[in-house]
């Protein structure tokens, strides 16, 4: 994949063609994952950054929090992005150095996430088990990558395959470029219910010691994640 406007246009359909298929079941979810990761690698990303106008929607961020702020950026008229049977979304989400993506699982949909500019520490745990009993809602994961993410650099997640991530910003004004679909075909059922972004928050910073390499990490709040991991 090179950098030239007729290059990305061939990108942008590709991940339009992708969410379709995914979208109407034609491929797996980890299909999905694995294909998007084919799909963004090697992409010229200074002339990803034009074609997303990335500068213009993401200049007036000042990050005053450790949160993340996001901007929408669009296709160009010409990709067709008709026919997509689900929710789906491009976005950036920038912070400055310290600042987190906090950690959660997700129900039900798939994501990937590219490193646009900066640096970041991400983990990713697959989801293997939700429990709940009197001392609370928990999801047993499985701890998958550790590492420091590069600008190039990609985690995906879906149902199957690395379902809770975690990103801190090594740098200021660090950012990822991502693709989400929601609301998948159910090919797993969830008790614990997740907002309206599909999302649950946890904890995974409990040692595994359950002699299976699992950590047990609770079911929090928002509002407790974003003051552990955020603050
Ligand atoms: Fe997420």
């Amino acid at each position: 994949m090179g950098g030239t406007p007729s290059d990305l246009d061939t990108w942008a359909r590709g991940l339009a063609d992708l969410n379709r298929a995914l979208a109407a079941g034609r491929i797996e979810l980890t299909e999905w994952q694995d294909q998007i990761a084919v799909l963004d690698s090697g992409i010229d990303l200074a002339s990803l950054h034009s074609y997303l106008d990335f500068d213009r929607l993401t200049a007036a961020m000042t990050f005053p929090e450790k949160l993340a702020q996001t901007a929408d950026p669009k296709f160009p008229d010409r990709i067709n992005v008709d026919g997509i049977e689900r929710h789906w979304f491009i976005r950036f989400f920038g912070m400055r150095q310290g600042g987190a993506i906090i950690p959660h699982v997700h129900n039900n949909m798939v994501s990937a996430h590219l490193v646009m500019d900066g640096q970041f520490h991400g983990r990713t745990f697959d989801r293997e088990a939700d429990m709940q009993d009197p001392a609370g809602e928990f999801v047993m994961l499985r701890p998958k990558l550790d590492d420091t993410l590069r600008a190039g650099q990609m985690i995906t997640m879906s149902d199957d395959r690395d379902n809770c991530h975690w990103l801190v910003a090594e740098a200021d004004r660090s950012f990822t470029f991502d693709v989400g679909v929601l609301a998948l075909s159910k090919t797993r059922l969830y008790t614990l219910p997740a907002n309206e972004y599909s999302m649950i928050f946890v904890d995974p910073t409990a040692e595994a010691q359950d002699g299976y390499g699992l950590v047990r990490a609770p079911v929090i709040s928002f509002k407790e994640c974003a003051a552990k991991f955020a603050s």
